[in-house]
């Protein structure tokens, strides 16, 4: 090992040497990547950050570097001085952008050693998951991670610069904050100097940015922290980062117009793509019915159809009880599908109980009309009217779900996009923004036997909708939006309500007692009384924007230290037991 002289402080970045660079002298500092001996010769690829260059150690240049790098292993950190040459015609690697030149090593100076590492620090890995989580200094070193990591700079690096560039404050918001559990659990923080009380980890900054807006902050945003007590899922982890934004004195299309355009910037300036400007627009209710998703995935098409009416009258129970009851029976066409087997039927009538679905019937679509084991409790007429409605052609596949809207909607939604995906009808390569609009206000929640907001509390009803209020809340509109990325929720916002009075109704809708109302949002509904403008906003998931931008499935592979699906952080193993001092300090007895 060697000190870190100055003389060895690099010059360029391995993967930035270009052509333009042969016959200088520069110094490079990194990690080899790997090391091959070729009669007499030494290659080490270096990699750093920005790439990898091939570095040639002849003992003819150099003696001492060439007997050094001997000593060479994977991941040893080293600084090397020399030439750049261009590579010897026929020895070119076209796969990497340094492929052309080579450094022809004068000096080399080894600053560190590393213990063979676990996995190979290559792009493709098969390695598993906890492995890469525990040892993740070394997984970001891969330069698959790397770039994700630059990738999700770029975005932040385009939406501050949006945001600034369109006069909106930077504005930051307690980390240590009240709990008010709506939606999902708390992460709560005990408080020393207050025995039994708590702080909560904001879920997001909602309260406190209405607040800024009620101070005349208009055009705040933030790039923030969120954290959410909630079940894990491959697009979820327990702290994430939303873009956070509020403004005064806004409708909605303000509030359109100002997001598609950071939108516009973050995707022209991140990947060179132009978005089509304005985005598509949809109501939930429309959403739910065609692609059975309040996040549809407008890559490909595949809508779904009603085909209440048409079966109405057959013999087949299963239908004729569900559309007593209410329900609804739709269809979903699997273009080509007629021929797959029966395994594969039970394959796909598993996708759709996951939605709630109590079975799946489906009709093969022939030349000469439809056949199924079910066919026999149906009509001619029916059978033609289905086959009309769906616009099924021969070859083709009729799956159908019979169930309340919300399963049916599930179900099919799920079948849907599960078809989509194996049939390869969604074109990667596309960006299909919609603002998904029209939300109700609030849903019925059964286990809890009373009202919830669909979107949060402090959303404003359509204002044509809030004598429904008390007639028919379940009709009333919201002025909620969310938007929508193949297929994906990446922000959602609202107009709010800004006076105390209608707020306080909410509270009550949502069987929020005054008292409770009092104790939970006391400083919002004071806050009201003293001259709150008209004000809206959004978030967006930050860390769900960059997994579509850099083409990752997993939300973990966005996050440089990310928790697993059991909320733990595999490297440094948190959460983690605290000694009985820690607790005393706390006033806190555990009870396990
Ligand atoms: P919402 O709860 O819809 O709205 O959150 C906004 C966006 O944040 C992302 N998101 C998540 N990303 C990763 N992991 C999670 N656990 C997670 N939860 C949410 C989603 C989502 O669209 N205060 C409101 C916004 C507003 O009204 O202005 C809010 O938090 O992409
Ligand atoms: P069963 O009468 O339960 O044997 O079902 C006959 C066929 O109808 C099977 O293909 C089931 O998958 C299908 N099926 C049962 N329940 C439903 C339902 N709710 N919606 C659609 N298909 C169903």
């Amino acid at each position: 090992m060697e000190p870190f002289t100055g003389e060895m402080k690099r010059t360029h970045y391995c993967g930035a040497i270009t052509t333009e660079d042969v016959g200088k002298t520069v110094t490079l500092c990194g990690w080899v990547h790997r090391r091959r001996d070729h009669g007499g010769l030494i290659f080490v690829d270096l990699r750093d950050r920005e790439g990898f260059v091939q570095v040639v150690f002849n003992p003819q240049v150099n003696r001492e570097a060439h007997e050094k790098a001997e000593k060479l292993r994977s991941e040893f950190v080293i600084s090397v001085r020399g030439r750049v040459e261009r590579r010897p015609e026929g020895t070119e690697n076209p796969s990497i952008p340094t492929g052309e030149v080579e450094i022809l090593a004068e000096k080399l100076s080894i600053l560190n050693e590393s213990k063979p590492v676990p996995f190979p620090l290559e792009d493709e890995t098969d390695v598993a998951e906890n492995v890469r989580l525990k040892y993740r200094y070394l997984d970001l070193r891969r330069p698959s991670m790397q770039r994700v990591m630059i990738t999700r700079h770029q975005v932040t690096r385009a939406t501050r610069d949006y945001f600034y560039e369109n006069g909106f404050l930077e504005i930051e918001t307690p980390f240590l904050t009240k709990s008010t559990p709506e939606g999902a659990r708390d992460y709560l923080v005990p408080s020393r100097v207050n025995p039994g009380a708590f702080y909560a980890l904001p879920q997001s900054p909602q309260l406190f940015k209405q607040i800024l807006m009620v101070s005349g902050y208009d055009r705040y945003f933030q790039i923030v922290r969120c954290f959410r007590d909630e079940d894990l899922r491959a697009d979820r982890q327990p702290e994430f980062t939303q873009i956070d934004v509020e403004m005064s004195f806004v409708d909605r299309e303000d509030i359109f117009e100002t997001m598609e355009g950071l939108m516009e910037k973050i995707f022209r300036d991140v990947l060179g793509v132009s978005v089509n400007r304005p985005f598509r627009r949809m109501p939930y209710r429309q959403a739910m019915d065609l692609y059975g998703s309040d996040k549809p995935d407008l890559r490909f098409g595949m809508e779904i159809t009603d085909i209440t009416e048409e079966v109405k009258g057959s013999d087949f129970n299963v239908f004729n009880r569900v559309i007593e009851s209410g329900g609804v029976v739709r269809a979903l066409v699997a273009p080509q599908m007629a021929g797959i087997s029966r395994s594969k039927i039970d394959e796909l009538t598993e996708v759709a109980s996951i939605g709630g679905a109590k079975g799946l019937a489906y009709f093969k679509v022939e030349e000469g009309g439809l056949s199924s084991p079910i066919a026999k409790f149906f009509g001619e007429n029916h059978l033609k009217a289905i086959q009309e409605k769906t616009g099924a052609e021969a070859g083709d596949m009729i799956f159908i779900v019979a169930d309340t809207w919300e399963v049916v909607c599930d179900s099919l939604g799920r079948l849907r996009l599960h078809l989509g995906r194996e049939l390869n009808l969604i074109d990667e390569g596309r960006y299909e923004f919609l603002w998904v609009i029209d939300f109700p206000l609030l849903e019925y929640d059964e286990e809890e036997k009373r009202f919830v907001a669909m979107h949060h509390p402090f959303t404003s009803p359509v204002p044509d909708d809030i004598p429904l209020l008390d007639e028919d809340p379940l009709r009333v509109r919201a002025q909620a939006y969310d938007l929508v990325l193949n297929g994906s929720e990446v922000g959602g916002g609202s107009i709010r309500i800004h006076q105390r009075a209608l707020q306080e109704k909410m509270f009550s809708l949502l069987n929020i007692s005054e008292e409770e109302a009092r104790v939970k949002f006391g400083f919002l509904l004071d806050a009201l009384q003293y001259g709150a403008p008209p004000h809206g906003g959004i978030a967006f998931g930050l860390d769900r924007l960059v997994m579509i931008i850099a083409g990752v499935d997993s939300i973990r592979d966005v996050i440089p230290f990310p928790k697993t699906q059991k909320a733990v952080c595999l490297m440094s193993g948190a959460p983690s037991p605290v000694g009985k001092e820690q607790l005393k300090e706390l006033h806190i007895k555990l009870d396990l």
